[in-house]
């Protein structure tokens, strides 16, 4: 393990270190979410869920700090639903009310400090359980990251997945699988399920911005061989610290940097309840393009 932190703090120490906090104008941004019933085979069996824009997990939010975001919330799905932006410190213009199917709904969010990733998801925990997506919060122009710039960022939401029918009366019970940004991956002995995979070029760093949206489960993730730098939670920088496995807590969010310091190849990506044994896995691939080596 000694050779591999020294291994993270020679990939690192490469890049140029700023820590200036320029605060510039602000922007303001309009986002439209449509909440609609759709179809999706997982575990070898298909069914209706409620998604935000026909996605699972939703898209992302992606904004800078300080920045005021609109979000036009449509609920075309057939029970009334409200919309939570976790770990927004300001008040939210509206946001206890519930959205009547067939009406729509814009929340007002306006930004103070918060930095990082956060996340927002429907507040019924039926509906949460696919309706649910990352909020990125950039640095805001001319401001820099407290850690060395990252050459790309990578959103990571972990979920839970259930085979019953989810509705506000059949809340769900227990998980029968894990997902990475959707995938179940090939652990649930399906032929159908797809694998996260994430392409990484050899010596560059990655910011993954890793949410745990799953209901109620504490997960523990990692990639095999690599250490994590962290660097941020719930939306607010840390200090830095070193981890070869994250345990996050349900609703916590986390950002790290890795660095893509081993040899090519493939790596297996964990996710995995705290208790239980499920396990999911994702896998990250070496491009085979890089000169590094
Ligand atoms: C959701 O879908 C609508 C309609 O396709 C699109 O205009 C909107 O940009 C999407 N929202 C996000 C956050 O991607
Ligand atoms: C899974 O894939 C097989 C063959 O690829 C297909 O015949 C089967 O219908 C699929 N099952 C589901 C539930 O989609
Ligand atoms: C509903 O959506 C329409 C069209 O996008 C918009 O003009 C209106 O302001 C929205 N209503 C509410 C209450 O957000
Ligand atoms: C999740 O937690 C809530 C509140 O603590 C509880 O009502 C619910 O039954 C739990 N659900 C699962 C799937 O454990």
């Amino acid at each position: 393990m000694g050779s591999q932190k020294l291994g993270i703090i020679l990939c690192l120490s490469g890049l140029l270190f700023l820590n200036l906090l320029v605060f510039s104008r602000a922007d303001v941004h309009s986002y439209e979410l449509f909440l609609e019933e759709a179809e999706f085979t997982k575990l070898c069996s298909t069914k209706s869920i409620l998604t935000a824009n026909g996605s699972f997990p939703g898209p992302e939010i992606r904004v800078s700090r300080g920045d005021t975001v609109f979000v036009n919330v449509h609920n075309q799905g057939s029970q009334a639903v409200s919309m939570v932006w976790e770990g927004i410190k300001q008040s939210i213009t509206g946001s206890d009310g519930l959205i009547q199917p067939g009406k729509n709904f814009t929340y007002e969010i306006k930004l103070s400090d918060e930095i990082g990733t956060l996340w927002w998801h429907a507040k019924s925990a039926w509906a949460s359980a696919t309706v649910h997506g990352a909020f990125v919060i950039l640095p805001a122009a001319a401001e820099s990251y407290p850690f060395p710039p990252p050459d790309a960022d990578q959103t990571i939401v972990l979920g839970s997945w259930y085979k019953q029918e989810l509705t506000e009366a059949n809340a769900p019970g227990k998980a029968d699988a894990f997902t990475i940004n959707g995938h179940p991956g090939e652990t649930y002995g399906c032929s159908n399920d797809s694998t996260y995979e994430q392409q990484v070029d050899y010596q560059s760093v990655y910011h993954l911005r890793i949410v745990n949206a799953a209901l109620n489960e504490t997960m523990e993730f990692g990639v095999e061989y690599h250490m994590f730098t962290v660097v941020g939670q719930d939306g607010a920088y840390t200090t830095r610290s070193f981890a070869d496995s994250l345990t996050i807590a349900p609703g916590r969010t986390v950002d790290v940097l890795l660095c893509a310091d081993q040899n090519l190849g493939h790596y297996f990506i964990t996710a995995k309840p705290s208790s239980g044994n499920l396990l999911t896995t994702g896998i990250i691939r070496y491009t085979t393009t890089s000169t590094g080596v």
